[in-house]
Order: C-alpha cells, then structure tokens, then sequence
C-alpha cells in the first residue's frame, strides 16, 4: 500500500516537535509532502524556526517548510511561553536551523497541494490554531472537498479546558478558524484533551527514550523533561500529555484509539466560555455529526509505538 499524503500544520511546542518526528520516522505510512507553521504556541518566526530545528534534528532536510498566518483570522495572537518557554523548544541546546524556509506562504501551499493531488488523496494534520486551514478554505472553497481527511489535536469536553475554564488553547486562539473547520463539511478526527490528558509522558516513558541512546532520543527526552512542568504542577499528572503526537499515531494505529461520532460546535461570542468545542454527546440536538471526537487510548500501545519509531531516525 502506498504511503498516506498529509501535511503538517503546526505550532511547535514540545508536543507538536515529536510528532513531526513520528511522522518523519515513518516513511513507509506517511508520505509528508510538507509542514506549514502557524502562530500559536509561540509567535511565528518562533514556529517555523523550530519546525526546521526539528527537521534537522532528524536529519530530514528535504521536507519543505512554510511560514504561515502570524495571527488569528479575527483576533489578537494568545501564545503559550508559560507552557513551551520563551523559545517555544525549551529543554534541549537549539541552533539557528540551516535549511532555509521554502518560498511562499503556507496557506498557498495547502491550497496548490490539494489543487495538484487526487481529490480525497492527502490528510491534513493540525496541531496547531486552525488559521492556516481555515484561510485556505476561505480563498479555496474548491479544495474543501478535496481533502481526505482533518486529524486535528485540539478542544475538550468532559475534560474541560486548559487556558480558561471552557476551553482548550488551539481553539481558543482562534475560534472563528475552528468554527470555519467544523463547519465546512470536511471529514474530521478529533484528539481532544479528554484523549490527550490520558497519554502521559510519564519518567519511565520518558527514560525509555532516552535510554535509545541517540542524539534524537536525547533530544526528545530533553523537550520532554521540559514540557511536563506545567502540566504536572497543574493538574499534579505524573508527566505532560503528547498531546499532538495524537494526531500521527490515528494514522499509524487508530486501532490505539476510540471515539464517537458527534456534532461539535464552537463558541465563538461568549466572552465566559470563547472557543468551547460544544459535543452533543448524547445526541439530544438535531444537528448533523461533523467530527470523530477520540475519547481513549490505549497509552502504553502509543508509547511503544513512538518509542520504536524514535529509535529509527
Ligand atoms: O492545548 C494543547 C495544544 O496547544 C497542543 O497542540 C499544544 O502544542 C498547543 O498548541
Ligand atoms: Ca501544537
């Protein structure tokens, strides 16, 4: 079977770093036509600095990487430093990348990329805002239908949110991106934090990767030494969700997964609960189910399944 197209939209952040590295060290599954950086977790020369940083990092220097939106479709930029830390890869030593940005904005290359491609022939990874996809759909009505599949990390709903009461950071930065998403038509899988919350990079997980032995595995376990202090202070957790990595294990194993098919709405006016991703979960509207909302995980099949492919870069 031929290797699945997707692109990666992303913030990176810790999380969003390894699963570009999981894609990466996946060839034979996930053919990654390209990476667009969006503002998010940090600002956007921050994004597409690190999202090539982690590129070399895994010696992959012939993915193409785009800069993107710098900020939200309708709203003042919201980052994360608190989470990520001021360069939005704090733990390990970074460098300035040397493979340069490829030319273009990223939301030009979502657009030519599904134009060029068999329609329902490439997958759309969001680990960030949703800016970047909901821009090219708004130039490109045309390519909505094209796309195979969105596998986007991002809202809550039983678990609540994590950057006001309501609701989870990537909606919340841009929630009029989210609602154009949502509402487009588009097939959607969604890895919320009531999944992500339960894939924790505990410190035998995390020591396991550092027991690869690499200068990747190193890496890695470095971010990840960084990344678990909010959480773990937060909620008192036994290590930080991997969040994003979510998104590219469903495509490697969804079998790791489970979920529901539901109707998801976003809160876009609210100033108490902005950016809720609102999930009839027991159906008790008549609107239409529009996402693949995952609500499990099997979390040491998930970790076994990075760690392995951690192993091969
Ligand atoms: O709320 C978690 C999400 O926000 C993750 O994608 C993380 O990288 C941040 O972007
Ligand atoms: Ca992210």
């Amino acid at each position: 079977m031929s290797a699945r197209k997707i692109i990666i939209d992303t913030d990176p952040g810790q999380d969003d770093a390894v699963a570009i590295l999981l894609a990466l060290a996946s060839p034979d599954e996930l053919d990654l036509l390209g990476i667009t950086c969006v503002a998010g977790n940090v600002p956007l020369p921050l994004t597409s600095k690190n999202a090539r940083i982690v590129c070399e990092a895994a010696g992959k220097t012939d993915v193409p990487v785009y800069a993107g939106s710098k900020a939200p479709l309708a709203r003042p930029l919201i980052t994360a430093e608190h989470v990520h830390g001021q360069t939005g890869l704090d733990g390990p030593k970074l460098w300035e990348p040397q493979m340069p940005l490829a030319g273009g904005h990223g939301v030009d290359f979502i657009i030519d990329t599904l134009r060029n491609h068999a329609p329902g022939s490439v997958t759309l990874c969001a680990l960030g805002p949703l800016t970047n996809i909901a821009a090219a759909f708004n130039t490109a009505p045309d390519i909505i239908d094209r796309v195979q599949e969105i596998v986007m990390m991002g809202g809550a709903y039983f678990e609540v949110g994590n950057i006001t009461p309501a609701a989870e950071f990537n909606i919340y930065v841009d929630p009029e991106a989210a609602e154009i998403v949502f509402r487009s038509g588009a097939t959607i899988t969604m890895m919320p934090l009531d999944v992500t919350h339960k894939v924790l990079a505990t410190k035998p997980r995390v020591e396991a990767i550092r027991a690869l032995d690499s200068r990747l595995g190193y890496f890695t376990a470095e971010m990840l030494d960084f990344f678990e202090r909010f959480d773990v202070e937060k909620y008192g957790s036994e290590g930080g969700p991997l969040h994003d990595p979510c998104v590219i294990a469903w495509l490697l194993q969804p079998a790791l997964f489970s979920g529901r098919h539901v109707n998801v709405e976003i809160e876009t006016s609210s100033a108490l609960t902005l950016g809720m991703t609102v999930a009839d979960w027991w159906g008790v509207t008549d609107r239409k189910p529009n996402a693949l909302f995952i609500g499990d995980a099997d979390a040491d099949g998930f970790f076994k399944l990075l760690t392995e492919r951690l192993a091969r870069l």
